[in-house]
């Protein structure tokens, strides 16, 4: 056990928080999307310490998170329709999967020894600060023991991993909630993961369809394409239109619940409410006595695909 500091996102805090980083310790700081539990990415044992600290599979590359497009064509090569969209999409919840620049430096355990990496610039002002101060790479997956709900809240870090990681910058709530949208442009635009950023959004930009799948030409299975992923403790029932008996409720629209997703029916805001409502269903559950939790429907539009996505694997049964 280390002693885990809560830094406040001021001058001190990221003075001390890029020192960690430097110190090749770990630090969970803020994004748009979720917590991000950060390392030096030109860094083995840094690297090795996030696989560590989350419990995660060590052929799972991460994401490399750098302050701006310029950093980011170091590392990788960009096409003209990757430029184009980093571009467009940077800062924000959009990861580019391309081709590794050899002398870029990272430690190929990031890369899981791929010859391509993913790249992503955060919209949030804590992460950029820190990408600032730190004036380097950060590997940063979700700040979650492997398998579990992603953070969205720095409460939600420290119980996962309090006690494991050098330090936390508390930046408040994520306001999008589920992880970036992976685009892998190796060949041909493919969505690897869905996430912040809606398919939709990537086509119009693109003036085309993109694919959806997942590379399955490398070692590395995403987390989020494991069987179970982002699981609650309570088993979930999904597309619910109302609580059987011993279920926790969490609703959408219309359909009302103990905890609701978005009264209004917007798939945005649900998505920023996602994993802290099955946080929230975990403890009402506890509370109860009861082990089970029903989600209503979510349209499969827009951060719909998301929601679904982390959904469905929630649901999934455990290994
Ligand atoms: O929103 C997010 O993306 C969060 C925040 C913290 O930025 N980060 C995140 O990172 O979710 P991470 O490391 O958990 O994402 C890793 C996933 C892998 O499981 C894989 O799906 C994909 O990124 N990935 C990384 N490198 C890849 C590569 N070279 N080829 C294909 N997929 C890759
Ligand atoms: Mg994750």
């Amino acid at each position: 056990m280390i002693q885990t500091a809560t830094l406040a996102p001021d001058a001190s805090g990221l003075d001390s928080a890029a020192a960690q980083l430097r110190a090749g310790g770990l630090v969970a700081f803020p994004t748009e999307t979720v917590y991000g539990l950060g390392g030096d990415a030109r860094d083995d044992l840094a690297v090795a310490r996030i696989f560590d600290a989350k419990g995660r599979p060590r052929f799972n590359p991460l994401i490399v998170h750098v302050e701006a497009l310029a950093q980011a064509e170091d590392i990788a090569v960009f096409s003209p329709a990757a430029r184009d969209l980093a571009q467009r999409f940077w800062p924000g919840p959009l990861t580019l999967v391309l081709p590794l620049r050899a002398a870029a430096g990272l430690s190929p355990l990031v890369t899981a020894d791929l010859p391509s990496v993913a790249l992503r610039v955060p919209a949030h002002p804590v992460a950029l600060a820190l990408l600032r101060a730190f004036a380097g790479p950060i590997a940063a997956p979700s700040a979650n023991p492997s398998g579990r709900i992603s953070p969205t809240m720095a409460a939600h870090v420290i119980e996962g991993l309090g006690g494991k990681i050098a330090a936390i910058l508390d930046g408040g709530p994520c306001a999008v909630g589920v992880e970036s949208t992976i685009l892998s442009l190796l060949d041909g635009p493919q969505i690897l993961r869905q996430g912040g950023l809606a398919q939709e959004e990537i086509e119009a930009a693109l003036g085309a369809r993109v694919a959806v799948g997942h590379d399955n030409s490398a070692r590395p299975v995403a987390p989020g394409q494991l069987a179970s992923h982002y699981a609650p403790n309570a088993a979930l029932r999904l597309n619910a239109t109302a609580a059987l008996q011993g279920e926790v409720m969490i609703g959408f629209g219309a359909i009302g619940g103990d905890i609701t997703l978005s009264a209004s029916g917007d798939v945005v805001q649900a998505a920023a409410n996602l994993f802290a409502s099955l946080r929230a269903a975990d403890d009402l559950a506890l509370q109860r006595g009861i082990s089970r939790i029903a989600v209503a429907p979510i349209p499969n539009i827009g951060l719909g695909r998301a929601i679904n996505d982390r959904l469905s694997r929630a649901a999934a049964p455990r290994a």
